[in-house]
């Protein structure tokens, strides 16, 4: 197993941010370490623990840049949108800036994982959406865990999404039985230290016996 830099669970529950401009593009990320990092992923539940799921890892140079550029294809007129609608507020300038940057280096990250999960959901019913979508996002936050702990760090992104047919061509993956959740890119870090972001106040979110 590699290497953990001595976190306790709070701070890996509390620091692990949307990594971006802080990717470390020139360091290698071993192989073995990424798998170790879903290793540790697949101890997340799965629906009548069916463990419907696949991991693909995305080092090969070429597919990482046609992975890329069908990104961008997508982020750069979603950015446009957003940026009309955009409160113009300090924070979502400074998330527009690390993601735009995130667009423009993809294919240089070490590598690109994209957690699958067995089946299709078009036309699910909220009951099957649920339980799919359970079965495989808590493994693909483990995973962003994991990889903190180990001093790397990702994004969670869906941006790639509307190219998923695309996608699941370019890697041999069967689009009719396997459903992509999500793309994230993995490297170290530069630097290991991570804030806890803003968010809401909790009193605002939570309800007790009454909505
Ligand atoms: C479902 C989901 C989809 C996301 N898609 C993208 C994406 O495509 N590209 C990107 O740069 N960030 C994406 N993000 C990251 C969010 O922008 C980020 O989580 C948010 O700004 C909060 O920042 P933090 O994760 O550092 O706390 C996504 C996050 C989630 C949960």
């Amino acid at each position: 197993m590699s290497e953990s830099i001595g976190l306790t669970a709070e701070e890996v529950l509390t620091t692990t941010r949307s990594v971006r401009k802080r990717l470390d593009l020139e360091r290698p990320v071993a192989r073995e370490t990424i798998t170790d990092c879903i290793e540790m992923a697949l101890q997340a539940p799965t629906g009548s623990n069916a463990q419907g799921w696949s991991w693909m890892i995305v080092d090969d140079p070429a597919k990482k840049q046609v992975i890329a550029d069908h990104y961008r294809d997508i982020y750069y007129p979603y950015r446009e949108q957003k940026s009309k609608l955009s409160e113009g507020d300090a924070q979502s300038d400074r998330i527009a800036d690390s993601a735009d940057h995130l667009a423009e280096i993809l294919q240089d990250v070490p590598a690109l994982v994209i957690p699958l999960h067995a089946g299709r959901l078009e036309g699910a019913d909220s009951f099957r959406q649920a339980s799919a979508w359970g079965s495989i996002l808590p493994a693909a936050w483990s995973f962003m865990m994991a990889l903190r702990s180990k001093g790397m760090g990702s994004a969670w992104t869906t941006l790639h999404l509307p190219r998923e047919k695309e996608v699941a061509d370019l890697l041999g993956i069967d689009f009719d039985n396997w459903t992509q959740a999500g793309l994230f890119p993995v490297a170290y870090t530069v630097g290991t230290e991570f804030k806890l972001a803003k968010r809401q106040p909790t009193e605002n979110l939570v309800h007790w016996n009454e909505w």
